[in-house]
């Protein structure tokens, strides 16, 4: 599949096809109340009520070399940090607010250090910046606004002045931009366009996009920005939370995608969330989304002392088995050309600089494993995890050819599994 078919990033998006897996970590004064990103709003939290979770904020344990380290062994390259949420947290020490981490109890800069490390681990740097703010004092108490009920205060801070606001977030981005050296992404969220929503004209998207193009011209900027009509405003689409069914496309046009996605049902940590992904589903996720030509986002929500908790640890660890054996199907790879049928219960990927295709079977049959119209394709077949060779037969030598045309080409496989979450047959084509 060349990547000519496929709607060109304004910024540079070479390393970003390859890499295909990154971390996306949500850590804000959240974590604290340890339900939910969305807490203030959801349970319509007053900004003196969730001043507790500012005055007790003290991450003692943070480590991001640690972090890093996790994100590398996972197999990630590349990670994306929420430096400002909903909320309106900063972790860093921005010159525009003291409703950041240095006027915590913990004082100190959290996205420098978090930076550094994630780069010394050879990894990519995004930033997310959250365009909506539930602390700044100009932000017009809207429809998605903690005190949205409130309608005393609607009316007592209907003065409220967004393009103070505007003005404010490109103060922001700017020291996010020029302070942190080369930024490899940027994610803004979100727009809610039409009645007492906030869309491009309210954030004056156009004014800032234009800012973050001309501070730093790589970075791929996604697509929340309310610019979804202009061939210019966007980079990538961001499906949240949901596995698409084929490549993502706008205008009949293939685009560049990466899907963000949870562990469990929370981005910030959530101490008594229970739907956590298996290993096996978190695997098959990835999979999925590079067979049909994208990107996976994973998310981490770390605890207010500054950890990734247990349950994250394992699935990283349970993700990162398997990539050491099996990332040669997913870095450079994208969805397979046409012309190869995908087998029964399997996906495929393929690597176009190596003509490498990669056979993903997530049910394991019995002993052979039919590939219809290969036939004459394939020069040679071996696993991943262990680069033991594959035999195969076509049609000539097939013992028993009921239900498999002359093109059918068959891998003879053992009756075990291989020892791999989802094994993995690297096909060498002819
Ligand atoms: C949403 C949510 C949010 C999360 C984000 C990740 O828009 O508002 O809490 O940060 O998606 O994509």
């Amino acid at each position: 599949m060349s990547m000519c078919d496929v709607r060109p990033a304004t910024g540079d998006s070479s390393w970003w096809v390859h890499d295909r897996f990154g971390m996306f970590i949500h850590w804000g004064a959240y974590a604290l109340a340890a339900r939910h990103e969305w807490v203030k709003n959801r349970e319509r939290i007053t900004d003196e009520d969730y001043q507790k979770y500012f005055d007790h904020f003290d991450p003692d344990l943070y480590d991001p070399k640690a972090w890093a380290k996790a994100a590398r062994e996972a197999g990630m390259k590349y990670f994306v940090i929420t430096t400002k949420h909903h909320e309106g947290f900063c972790l860093w020490d921005s010159a525009y607010t003291d409703y950041k981490a240095t006027k915590t109890p913990y004082g100190k800069d959290l996205l420098k250090p978090m930076v550094e490390a994630f780069r010394a681990e050879g990894l990519k740097v995004g930033f997310y910046y959250s365009l909506i703010d539930w602390h700044h004092p100009q932000f017009p108490i809207d429809r998605v606004h903690p005190m949205r009920d409130n309608l005393e205060l609607r009316e007592r801070e209907k003065g409220r002045d967004m393009k103070v606001y505007a003005e404010y977030m490109r103060n922001q981005v700017r020291e996010l931009l020029t302070q942190f050296g080369q930024i490899d992404c940027l994610f803004f969220d979100f727009s809610y366009p039409g009645e007492d929503g906030k869309g491009r004209d309210d954030w004056e998207s156009e004014k800032l996009l234009k800012l973050v193009r001309e501070l730093q011209p790589k970075v791929l900027v996604d697509d929340r920005l309310d610019l979804g009509d202009t061939d210019w405003g966007w980079d990538f689409k961001t499906p949240e939370q949901f596995m698409v069914r084929g490549w993502v496309t706008a205008n009949g046009r293939k685009v560049l995608w990466e899907t963000c996605q949870t562990f469990s049902g929370s981005w910030g940590y959530h101490r008594d969330e229970t739907t956590w992904k298996s290993e096996d589903q978190l695997v098959k996720m990835l999979i999925d989304s590079v067979s049909k030509g994208g990107n996976v986002l994973l998310n981490v929500g770390p605890t207010a002392r500054g950890e990734f908790d247990a349950r994250a640890l394992e699935r990283l660890a349970g993700m990162g088995k398997w990539m050491r054996q099996h990332g040669r199907s997913i870095y450079g790879c994208t969805q397979a050309p046409e012309s190869f049928a995908v087998p029964q219960d399997c996906r495929l990927t393929y690597n176009p600089e190596t003509n490498r295709l990669y056979v993903h079977v997530y049910s394991w049959p019995i002993r052979e494993l039919h590939l219809d119209g290969y036939a004459g394709k394939v020069k040679y077949a071996q696993f991943l995890n262990d680069a033991s060779e594959v035999a195969f037969r076509t049609a000539e030598l097939r013992h028993h050819i009921e239900g498999t045309a002359a093109d059918t080409l068959t891998l003879l496989l053992p009756v075990q599994k291989p020892d791999a979450v989802v094994p993995v047959i690297e096909l060498f084509l002819q």
